[in-house]
């Protein structure tokens, strides 16, 4: 049975609280279209597949539980302009936000939770769908007994099921090619560490832990056969946002000759941007640099930056991967070719 983060039960999101694991496996019951921003914002459900399904599910429950005084269509476009607030950078968020706004208007009131329960219910299927053809697709990049590096979490926790990159990695597993998984720990909030080791661990993958400035070396030492990463936003000219850490493997990648994937589904795209410069990087509080889970590294009074993401130029990209095929450069012309099938 695939292991899903979340999932919709009888009138309410269930999901796996990523904030609090590896310690313990505590599951959320959300009844509110409040909760689930709240959970987005606070990373209780992160990585930009899971956080659009997320949001998809919230509008049903804004649809199913309107505040007093509101009428459900009015509490759906009121949570539509709330859960855009939540996180900026992945595009998967406003994607499915869209969406479900789409089916939103063209529904009779009587019909509306139903419909946006559905639509919800449809996304987080696609997903599932198309991570795991994302998964074939990418496996076949791969040479046998392959190293990989990757950061941050992009597997089942990050998406609807199975994962981008990491379910590259979980398909590679699979099909008894993949010798190592070298996992950055991803400072600062350790999607790494906590996450990604997490289900590798679960799955019996062989994997190493490494501070991610131990990168370097690993190239050197030709440990590294290709580099597998995920994607918050991907402009039509192959710039994307991921999780901050990203450019400085594409970086050492192409300074040592080792192919770096870029691996997302289509819903991670955002054609109306012509390059990277225009996605918009979240910032976060600078308690999650100095404190992390309430640790404190930093003297007190020390100030902190927190881009949550960076920013990759497509020319360092060998090839997107997603449910569409493997794109290849060069991007302004094969990436809406692409997308347009
Ligand atoms: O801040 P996060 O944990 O939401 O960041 C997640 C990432 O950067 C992932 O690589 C990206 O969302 C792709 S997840 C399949």
């Amino acid at each position: 049975m695939m292991f899903r983060p979340l999932f919709w039960e009888e009138d309410k999101l269930v999901l796996l609280d990523q904030t609090r694991l590896p310690w313990e496996e505590h599951w959320l019951g959300l009844r509110t279209w409040e909760e689930v921003a709240e959970a987005i914002r606070s990373l209780r459900v992160r990585g930009a597949p899971a956080i659009g399904i997320a949001a998809a599910y919230a509008l049903a429950l804004a649809a199913l539980r309107p505040n007093p005084g509101r009428t459900p269509k009015e509490e759906v476009r009121e949570a539509q302009e709330a859960l855009a607030k939540t996180r900026p950078t992945a595009v998967n968020l406003f994607w499915a936000l869209e969406r479900m706004g789409r089916v939103a208007q063209a529904v009779k009131e009587s019909e509306l939770f139903p419909a946006l329960l559905s639509e919800a219910q449809r996304i987080h299927e696609e997903d599932i769908a198309a991570n795991l053809r994302i998964g074939e697709l990418g496996a076949d990049l791969l040479p046998k007994n392959v190293r990989v590096l990757t950061i941050c979490n992009t597997g089942a926790l990050a998406t609807g099921g199975h994962g981008t990159a990491l379910g590259v990695v979980r398909t590679a597993f699979v099909q008894g090619k993949l010798k190592m998984v070298y996992v950055c720990e991803t400072r600062p909030v350790l999607q790494g560490a906590r996450l990604t080791a997490w289900e590798l661990r679960r799955e019996g993958i062989p994997f190493r832990l490494l501070a991610d400035f131990a990168a370097g070396l690993l190239f050197r030492k030709g440990e590294v056969d290709a580099v597998l990463v995920g994607a918050d936003r991907i402009a039509r000219n192959g710039d994307f946002a991921n999780k901050v850490g990203t450019y400085v493997l594409a970086v050492l990648a192409h300074r040592h000759g080792v192919p770096f994937y870029a691996v997302a589904p289509s819903s991670s795209f955002d054609l109306s941007l012509p390059s990277g410069e225009a996605i918009p990087i979240e910032e976060r509080p600078e308690e999650e640099v100095l404190a992390p889970y309430g640790c404190r590294f930093a003297p007190e009074g020390t100030r902190a930056w927190n881009p949550a993401f960076d920013l990759t130029p497509g020319e360092l990209v060998s090839a997107f991967v997603t449910e569409k095929g493997v794109i290849r450069p060069p991007y302004a012309r094969t990436i809406p070719e692409a997308l347009s099938g």
